[in-house]
């Protein structure tokens, strides 16, 4: 009788403690920066790694909140389960934005995000744009560079 007993409880705890490990299972994201030196025509990328949590992963980018598809430029790479890459073949002024990466499994998600930011060389490419007689969209697209 004793040891049915003991036999429940151990299996009880053993249930309670799934429960609290699939709990803590949620995935945790590395957080990531952009390069701070960023000039035009550059290659760019960034890594989006999970540290903890239960896999399977689903990974999905965001550009200031919209979904990353498609776009010029820019692709995603899954590394791993554990990691994905966002690369930026030739970063122009519009690669400019808060980028997001989401991670996924069956327990929650995560997120992290960092912005990036092109530096220099503005003036040569606005020259550019107002030799094309576009002064407006020069001050619009590098009014950041400033
Ligand atoms: C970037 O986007 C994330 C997710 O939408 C948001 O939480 C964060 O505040 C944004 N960062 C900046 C600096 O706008």
């Amino acid at each position: 009788m004793a040891l049915s007993w003991k036999v429940l409880i151990t299996a009880m705890i053993c249930f309670l403690q799934s429960f609290v490990s699939a709990d803590s299972g949620e995935p945790k994201i590395k957080a990531f920066h952009f390069s701070n030196d960023l000039e035009l025509g550059m290659r760019e990328s960034v890594q989006c790694t999970v540290k903890s949590g239960d896999p399977p992963f689903e990974f999905s980018w965001y550009k200031d909140g919209l979904t990353l598809v498609d776009m010029r430029d820019i692709s995603v790479h899954k590394t791993d389960n554990f990691m994905s890459t966002l690369v930026i073949s030739k970063v122009n002024s519009d690669s400019n934005g808060n980028y997001t990466c989401r991670v996924s499994n069956k327990v929650g998600f995560d997120e992290k995000s960092a912005i990036l930011s092109v530096k220099g060389e503005w003036l040569h490419a606005c020259v550019f744009e107002i030799v094309q007689q576009n002064l407006v969209l020069c001050l619009v697209k590098y009014r950041n560079s400033f």
